[in-house]
């Protein structure tokens, strides 16, 4: 049978990359497998965050999932922290994962920069926390974006060789998700070669959940594009990054082709084709903001919700934990 795994960092707001890229599929998802989605606060101890901020996080982020149409009676929405299998495992699975493979990871060599003498254990250790996440659970796909595909990989290699090296085929080697079309790796709207980020300083870079209608229609007015005006065929818009992805998020917003995009809008400017991008974001995200304002009424109604979770998360991650260390020779 078929289950799905995904996590995200409780760290700032819900932005349109982790909508189109991430959460809009894993909502999907749900009409066709048993679905596990986490706010991975274990993850976000790779860096300083305030611990007050933390806590608030979990729960606002959570809020944004259900408010984006996760419905947390059909798939498990829990809180990692509150599953203590998923560190035991990843310190298992650290016997496992090779210092090479971490050290060939692209977010690990961008976030540490040159500074990796002062960079947290945590920070290189993350992919492997990541693959606890996914095998604890025998999960079989692992809807992301395009960023974190190389994760997934690196889970499929310490799947492959744990089991080959205790003869074991308890762990599920997982399929990463990524959704074809436009929507895997969504741009900043200052700069069309960037990924749109929650750390990137600039708020002027992405569309927040958060943002009112006038700030998504001002953040989209402002976005960055060339003087030219768009082209009738797609293959044009390779060498203009901030066309390209403007173009691209409408498509995935309207679930339409580049190319028929492109059909509607060839040969018209940017100030024609930014209004229509605007409202089909509005429509998008207005509706979801408002369940947000009313779920966050109920905080505990929220915190109800993720102790559920997290108690069918663990009947599901124990079993599998406690085989894992029978595998191992450790007292399970
Ligand atoms: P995170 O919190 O950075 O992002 C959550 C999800 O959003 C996707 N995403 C994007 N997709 C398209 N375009 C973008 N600009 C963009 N920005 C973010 C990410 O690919 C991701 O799917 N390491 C993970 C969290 C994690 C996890 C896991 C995921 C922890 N354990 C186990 C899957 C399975 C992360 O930091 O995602």
């Amino acid at each position: 049978a078929k289950r799905v795994i995904s996590g995200i960092q409780p760290t700032g707001d819900l932005h349109l990359g982790n909508l189109l890229g991430a959460i809009l599929r894993w909502v999907r998802m749900q009409d066709e497998a048993e679905c596990l989605y986490f706010l991975a606060d274990l993850h976000s101890l790779s860096e300083y965050m305030d611990p007050q901020l933390r806590r608030s996080s979990v729960r606002e982020m959570a809020a944004a999932l259900i408010a984006s149409g996760i419905d947390p009676d059909r798939s498990i929405l829990f809180a990692q922290s509150a599953v203590p299998a998923h560190s035991e495992l990843c310190w298992i699975l650290n016997g496992t994962a090779r210092m090479g493979w971490l050290n060939r990871m692209t977010q690990w060599k961008d976030k540490a920069g040159k500074n990796r003498e002062g960079a947290s254990v945590a920070l290189f250790d993350y992919p492997v926390l990541q693959a606890a996440d996914i095998l604890l659970y025998q999960a079989t796909h692992v809807p992301v974006g395009e960023d974190q595909k190389q994760h997934i990989e690196l889970t499929r290699n310490i799947a492959l060789k744990f089991n080959t090296d205790y003869d074991t085929d308890l762990f599920v080697v997982p399929e990463p998700f990524i959704g074809g079309g436009t929507a895997a790796r969504v741009m900043s709207l200052r700069d069309g070669t960037a990924k749109m980020s929650k750390s990137d300083p600039s708020e002027q870079s992405r569309v927040h959940l958060t943002d009112s209608d006038e700030t998504i229609a001002q953040k989209i007015r402002k976005a960055k594009t060339d003087p030219e005006p768009l082209p009738d065929d797609p293959a044009l818009l390779d060498g203009r990054p901030e066309a390209k992805n403007l173009v691209g998020i409408l498509a995935a917003l309207s679930g339409e082709s580049v190319d028929a995009i492109l059909g509607r809008f060839a040969g018209q400017g940017f100030g024609t084709f930014k209004p229509v991008l605007a409202d089909a974001l509005i429509g998008l995200i207005a509706p979801i903001r408002g369940r947000l304002d009313e779920l966050r009424r109920d905080p505990a109604e929220l915190d109800n919700i993720l102790a559920k979770g997290a108690r069918r998360a663990n009947d599901i991650g124990a079993p599998v934990l406690a085989k894992a260390k029978t595998a191992l020779g450790l007292t399970a």
